[in-house]
């Protein structure tokens, strides 16, 4: 299985910051943004992973990531030219993925629980068309919106509906076989004229191939998209880790666990960031 993370969004609602810096490379309190999304695939055992950026920013990503070999990983980047819809990541990525099977993350998603890579590596392994979860929130009118029938099956999903059929929404992480790819070019632009993911999950879900995993409490699930949102992702991770003693998206203690590199090259990563207390972290592994 590989990885693919879009992070080809203009972030225009945190404009001006976003202007001269991509919105996944802004730092939600003591990291980039994009090292959240990346460590959740990394959790789930993927080391192959391909980034999809803005035309043009290819660099400014690798410069922070570079080819992954330092994580003992493989990182490609690409550009979406146009934003076509999350779907088309599926597209853009079909070279990439050479017939694997992929998860997909959005560039501004954070997830973490007690468990998460428990929970990912049982998702990737069990999955038989597309695996997602369902979130509980407030207000689901804004996302795609799963219902269960009483014996907790997915039902039905909707984009954005107006009427809700339940609390429990799609966050933006996705397990796919890869018929994903040909689903995703057989669809057509939706009304705000994007390829849209909830139509490529409501296939799997008319072949009987969609599984939904409620998250259970004790979990955290928040995207970054404006202003308030990124200030409250910064003061969660701060909290979370004050309170757990734990990093939260911490890629190279990851790597380090998922045995992708050895004690000595974790240590020359914590050494080049011993000013900070992230490195100071790295080092006391
Ligand atoms: C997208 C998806 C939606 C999903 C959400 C998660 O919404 O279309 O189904 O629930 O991401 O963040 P968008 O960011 O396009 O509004």
């Amino acid at each position: 299985m590989k990885g693919i993370i879009l992070a080809a969004g203009r972030g225009t609602r945190l404009y001006p910051m976003t202007k001269p810096v991509c919105k996944p490379l802004l730092p939600v309190y003591d990291k980039p943004l994009i090292y959240y999304p990346l460590s959740v695939l990394m959790q789930a055992g993927i080391d192959q992973v391909l980034v999809i950026v803005p035309p043009g920013e290819e660099d400014t990503f690798a410069a922070l990531l570079g080819d992954g070999s330092h994580l003992g990983m493989t990182i490609r980047y690409t550009v979406q030219p146009v934003a076509r819809g999350i779907a088309d990541a599926l597209l853009i990525g079909r070279d990439f993925l050479a017939g694997d099977d992929l998860c997909l993350i959005l560039g501004d998603n954070i997830f973490w629980a007690p468990n998460l890579a428990d929970t990912l590596k049982h998702a990737a392994a069990g999955n038989q068309g597309a695996t997602v979860f369902g979130c509980y929130v407030e207000d689901p009118r804004p996302f795609g919106v799963v219902e269960f029938d009483q014996s907790g099956r997915a039902i039905s999903i909707e984009e954005k509906p107006r009427n809700p059929r339940s609390n429990y929404v799609v966050p933006g992480l996705y397990f796919y076989h890869n018929d994903a790819l040909d689903i995703a070019a057989s669809l057509t632009p939706s009304a705000r004229g994007e390829l849209e993911i909830t139509d490529v999950n409501l296939a799997f879900l008319r072949r009987d191939q969609l599984q939904v995993i409620p998250l259970q409490d004790n979990y955290l699930w928040m995207d970054a998209g404006n202003a308030d949102s990124l200030l409250a992702a910064a003061q969660a991770i701060h909290d979370l880790q004050q309170s757990t003693e734990q990093y939260v998206g911490c890629i190279e203690e990851i790597a380090h666990r998922e045995g992708w590199i050895s004690t000595q090259q974790l240590h020359k990563l914590g050494d080049e960031l011993s000013m900070t207390a992230y490195g100071k972290h790295l080092l006391s592994l």
